[in-house]
C-alpha cells in the first residue's frame, strides 16, 4: 500500500503541531504522493515555509495571492486526489463548519471536489468543548474525515485528548483510504451493526447500564462502510461519534427500543453483526418520580428483555447472514458455541474477559472467531479498528470459498 502518484494538499494551519509537518510531508513524498502545501499566516509561526517547501519539493501557497501573482484555489483545489488539514486549529474547524473564507486554506477547502481528511489538534479542554464537538459534527455531516486525535501529553503540559495523530498514523490512514477504494466487495449490500450498551431506566435519573462504549461496533461499521456497504448502525449511548457519513446512525436507549429499530432493519439486509452489550433484564416497572431513599436495603423487580440477536436468528433466510459476540468469563468456547446454536447465527466473536486488553472501552480486542462448524480462529491482541476488519475479511473469505 502506498501513495504512488497521487496529488495530495496538506493545509497547515496554527498549532504547535505545525511543527510536525515536515516529517508529514517527508513521508508524504517518501509515500510517493506529489505535495503541494498551504498554509496559513498562523501556521508560520509554528513552522517555517523554507522547510515546508524543500521537503515538498515545490513553492508554499500561503496568500489568495502573492504579490502580481493569483493563487488559483480552484486549480489547486481541483488538482488534488486528496486534501489533508493537518494540523487543524480550533479556529481553523470552526471556519469549515461554517464555510468561513477568509484565507487561502478555507479557500482551497471550499473550493476542493476530492476528499478531505482533518487531523484536528488542540489542548484538551478546547477539544471536549460543546462547540468543537458541534463543528467535528457538522464537518463529517459535509462528507469530510476526521483523523482522530490522540492521547499524550499536550503543549500545556496537561495530559490527555487533543494531540494530533502522529505523522506515520496520518499516513496509514491515507494509505488505508486510497487502497480501501479499490476495495470494495461490499458495494451496494446493506448491512446492520449494533453497537454500545442499553440503558434500562429504574427512575427519571437512574438507570441499569454496563460498560460498552460501542468502540467495537462503530470500528465494524466503518469498515463495512469503507468496503461499500450501506450501514445502518444502531447504537446504544454513548460519547463516541461515528466519522463516516456513508453510515445510517439510529440512536436508541433501552434494549426494547433497539430490539424494535432491529426488527425493521433486518429484512432488507444481507449482513447483520450484533456487537452490542444488550442488558439481559430491565426494571418491571420505571418510576415516574425519582425514588426516595427510605429503607436501608432496596430491592428492584427486573423481568427479562427480547434476545434481539435470538430474534434476527428466527428471522434470518438463506440469504442473509448473521454474526453475534459473545462475552464470557469462563468457557468461553463451549459457552459461545452455545450461543451460536441458540441463537442460530453463522459466526460468532468471542471475548474474554479474561484476555488483557480485551473488552469494553479500550482501543484493543482480542478476539476468536467461531464458524458455523465449529472451527475456531484465534486472532492476537490487536487495535479494534484491525479486530474489525479481521473479522470482515474472514466472512468474506468464507463466502468466496
Ligand atoms: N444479545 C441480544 N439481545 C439480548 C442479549 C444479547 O441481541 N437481549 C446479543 C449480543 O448483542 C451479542 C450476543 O447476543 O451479540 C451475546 O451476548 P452476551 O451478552 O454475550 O450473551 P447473552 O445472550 O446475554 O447470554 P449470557 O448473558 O447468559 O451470557
Amino acid at each position: 500500500m502506498n501513495l504512488t502518484g497521487k496529488k495530495i494538499i496538506l493545509a497547515v494551519t496554527g498549532s504547535i503541531a505545525a511543527y510536525k509537518t515536515p516529517q508529514l510531508v517527508r513521508l508524504l513524498v517518501k509515500s510517493g504522493a506529489e505535495v503541494r502545501v498551504v498554509t496559513t499566516d498562523a501556521a508560520e509561526k509554528f513552522v517555517s515555509p523554507l522547510s515546508l517547501a524543500t521537503v515538498a519539493k515545490h513553492p508554499v501557497y500561503s496568500n489568495i495571492s502573492d504579490g502580481a501573482m493569483w493563487n488559483n484555489h480552484v486549480a489547486l483545489g481541483r488538482w488534488a486526489d486528496l486534501l489533508l488539514i493537518a494540523p487543524c486549529s480550533a479556529n481553523t474547524l470552526a471556519k469549515l463548519a461554517n464555510g468561513l473564507c477568509d484565507n487561502l486554506v478555507c479557500a482551497v477547502y471550499l473550493s476542493a471536489i476530492c476528499p478531505v481528511f482533518v487531523a484536528p489538534a488542540m489542548d484538551e479542554d478546547m477539544w471536549h468543548h460543546p462547540s468543537t464537538k458541534k463543528n467535528i459534527t457538522e464537518i463529517v455531516s459535509f462528507g469530510n474525515r476526521i483523523i482522530p486525535v490522540a492521547h499524550g501529553e499536550l503543549a500545556s503540559g496537561i495530559v490527555g485528548e487533543g494531540r494530533m495523530a502522529e505523522p506515520e498514523n496520518i499516513i496509514a490512514h491515507l494509505e488505508h483510504y486510497f487502497f480501501s477504494e479499490n476495495d470494495q466487495p461490499l458495494k451496494g449490500k446493506k448491512v446492520l451493526v449494533t453497537a454500545g450498551p442499553t440503558y434500562e431506566r429504574i427512575d427519571p435519573v437512574r438507570f441499569i447500564g454496563n460498560f460498552s462504549t460501542g468502540k467495537m461496533g462503530i470500528a465494524i461499521a466503518e469498515t463495512l462502510a469503507e468496503k461499500g456497504a450501506e450501514v445502518t448502525l444502531i447504537i446504544g449511548p454513548t460519547h463516541l461519534s461515528v466519522s463516516n457519513n456513508h453510515i445510517k446512525t439510529i440512536h436508541v436507549e433501552s434494549a426494547r427500543e433497539m430490539y424494535h429499530a432491529c426488527i425493521d432493519a433486518f429484512p432488507d439486509t444481507t449482513l447483520a453483526i450484533l456487537s452490542s452489550a444488550v442488558a439481559d433484564y430491565r426494571p418491571k416497572e420505571m418510576a415516574s418520580e425519582k425514588i426516595k431513599k427510605a429503607s436501608d436495603t432496596f430491592d428492584i423487580s427486573l423481568v427479562r428483555n427480547p434476545d434481539i440477536l435470538e430474534s434476527l436468528g428466527k428471522m434470518k433466510t438463506e440469504s442473509q447472514t448473521l454474526v453475534g459476540f459473545a462475552l464470557e468469563t469462563n468457557n468461553e468456547l463451549e459457552n459461545a458455541q452455545k450461543k451460536m446454536i441458540a441463537k442460530n447465527t453463522d459466526y460468532i466473536v468471542l471475548n474474554s474477559l479474561r484476555d488483557e486488553g480485551a473488552g469494553f472501552g479500550g482501543d484493543t480486542n482480542k478476539i476468536t472467531i467461531l464458524d458455523r462448524d465449529g472451527t475456531n480462529h484465534s486472532l492476537p491482541l490487536q487495535s479494534k479498528t484491525a479486530a474489525a476488519a479481521a473479522i470482515i475479511n474472514h466472512i468474506l473469505k468464507m463466502q468466496n470459498a
